[in-house]
């Protein structure tokens, strides 16, 4: 694949697609050991999580659930301003060894919303476990457990990432060209 223009910015091939299977593939196997017999509940974190968290269950001979779940953040009337609200589940968690699913991890911002609100429901455990995570953007001292592909700090799009809703079909990663003029 060439480059691509999405709305105002342009993308060059970064991660090809037998990469990213690859990746995924190592992830499964490390989920499988972890989590055999523990009947884990794997949460997707929509919207971008949706083609790593088919990707990756797809792999997993162990029996397992999975669900999905939107941040939603919006202005409230609290003394932060921001309202951050977790979307979706109605699974009870008590108990239950649950594994965040995240298309990409960067300043930790969701990462750190969602593992307070699981928090709430006393699963027996939580993991986080990402497709892309940005380690020099990553700003929270909670572990990022599982890794497909660590990445420097530029923009990406595809595998289920947008730049402003376009780029999620778009397979393998791509990356911003940066204009330095
Ligand atoms: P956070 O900074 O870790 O909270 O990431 C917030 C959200 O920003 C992620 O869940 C993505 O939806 C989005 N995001 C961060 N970096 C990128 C990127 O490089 N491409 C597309 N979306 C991104």
């Amino acid at each position: 694949m060439s480059r691509i223009r999405l709305h105002d910015l342009e993308f060059e091939p970064f991660i090809p697609e037998q990469e990213l299977s690859d990746a995924i593939s190592r992830v499964a196997g490390e989920l499988e050991v972890k989590y055999a017999d523990r009947r884990p509940l794997f949460i997707g974190v929509l919207n971008g999580a949706f083609f790593f968290a088919a990707e990756l269950i797809k792999r997993l001979e162990i029996e397992c659930e999975i669900t999905f779940v939107k941040v939603a953040s919006y202005h409230g009337t609290n003394s932060t301003g921001r309202v951050t609200d977790l979307i979706g589940l109605n699974e009870r968690l008590t108990d239950r060894h649950v594994v965040v699913l995240e298309d990409i991890v960067d300043t930790g911002t969701t990462v750190r919303y969602i593992m307070d609100a699981l928090k709430d429901h006393h699963p027996a455990s939580i993991s986080i476990c990402t497709l892309l995570f940005k380690p020099d953007a990553y700003k929270q001292n909670i572990p990022i457990d599982h890794v497909a592909v660590r990445i420097p700090n530029d923009f990406v799009v595809g595998s289920g990432l947008d730049h402003d809703g376009l780029g999620r079909n778009l397979p393998g990663i791509l990356r911003i060209i940066k204009n330095d003029t």
